[in-house]
């Protein structure tokens, strides 16, 4: 199939790309490199620098290379900043959907992969979470995503474009080749593993007054590749299934504080801490029921265990200590 992937200069995307690519798969990267990385686009696939929201440039690209599946992992992605920043989340996140759905309605492209997440369901009355859960963001990134995922519902009825939603939990290893490079970084394994390797003084905890069993947030880890398989299984079931929201997860909470207690089994170094207060917008506990990604689209998430999670993150980052420098 000719697949765009909008943000395939990032962590997620470019992991996609890769797999699709060795699924024999046609790949057209799309991506602005506001946060992505043009080295991490694989080789292999066709590369163009551009805002999605660029509606008559990706009509036109849509048209030239005959795509028939958008991926669309082009998004800006912080709980933190979206508390200080709504605006980059909204005018980014939604309006970046709907020029790529309506580039898409005015061409022959007609399907559409999301990547939604976690953090539309807010702070959840029950967990695992399944996803009848109601939609009860508590930051801007979550909402913006919950308003995609309406949006797309809609240009489904009106312009036929079928759409699966995958709600992500949090994505955290690595491929070989590709791993996890942002600018700021603020995302936990990265940071721990950099305070292991001297790279940072210590690792700030932000809030041990949870009501979870430590005090420290839970969270559900879920291996990058294991996300990057679920997208070409949504791809391959996309034309028969009924349902259209997935939740991607392994069904396993780890607290912050059992995530640093990992990183220093992996590398066999110490993480110092220093206590903060707690992040705004953060939930308490966010853990996945994904029987429905595996009941429908057949997803067997590989990748379960913390411990080897964080390794392939700590090999990439040994693989590459600057990233993809640039
Ligand atoms: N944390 C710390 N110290 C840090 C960084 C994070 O204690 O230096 C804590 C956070 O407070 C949180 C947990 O570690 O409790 C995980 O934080 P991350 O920033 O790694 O990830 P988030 O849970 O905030 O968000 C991630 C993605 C979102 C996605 C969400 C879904 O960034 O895109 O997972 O659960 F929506």
């Amino acid at each position: 199939m000719k697949i765009l992937v909008s943000g395939g200069a990032g962590y997620i995307g470019s992991i996609t790309a890769e797999l699709l690519l060795q699924q024999g798969h046609g790949v057209t990267v799309v991506d602005n490199l506001s946060r992505g990385h043009r080295s991490a686009v694989p080789a292999k696939a066709r590369f163009i620098e551009e805002d999605i929201r660029n509606l008559e440039r990706m009509k036109g690209i849509l048209e030239e290379f005959a795509i028939e599946c958008v991926m669309h992992f082009s998004a800006a992605s912080l709980v933190g900043e979206s508390m200080r920043d709504p605006g980059e989340y909204f005018g980014n996140n939604v309006v970046g959907v709907i020029r790529l759905l309506e580039a898409m309605a005015r061409t022959q492209a007609r399907r559409f992969i999301f990547s939604s997440t976690a953090a539309t369901y807010g702070e959840p009355a029950r967990v695992p979470i399944t996803e009848d859960e109601p939609v009860r963001p508590t930051n801007p990134y979550g909402e913006s995503k919950a308003m995609c995922e309406r949006v797309l519902a809609w240009y489904e009825a009106i312009h036929g474009i079928r759409y699966a939603a995958l709600r992500y939990f949090n994505a955290a290893g690595a491929s070989p080749a590709h791993g996890e490079d942002h600018d700021p970084e603020t995302h936990l394994i990265p940071l721990a593993l950099a305070a292991a390797a001297g790279k940072r003084r210590e690792l700030a905890i932000f809030g041990r007054d949870y009501p979870t069993p430590d005090g420290t947030c839970i969270r559900d880890y879920i291996h990058v590749l294991d996300l990057a398989a679920a997208h070409a299984l949504a791809l391959e079931k996309l034309g028969g299934v009924g349902e259209r929201v997935f939740n991607l997860g392994n069904g396993n909470g780890y607290s912050v504080l059992e995530v640093v207690r990992s990183v220093e089994r992996v590398t066999g170094r110490a993480v110092p801490t220093r206590d903060e207060p707690r992040r705004p917008g953060d939930p308490a506990r966010l853990v996945a029921s994904a029987a429905r990604a595996r009941a429908v689209l057949g997803w067997e998430p590989r990748h379960g265990e913390l411990d080897s999670i964080i390794r392939d993150a700590w090999l990439w980052q040994q693989r590459y200590p600057n990233g993809y420098g640039d």
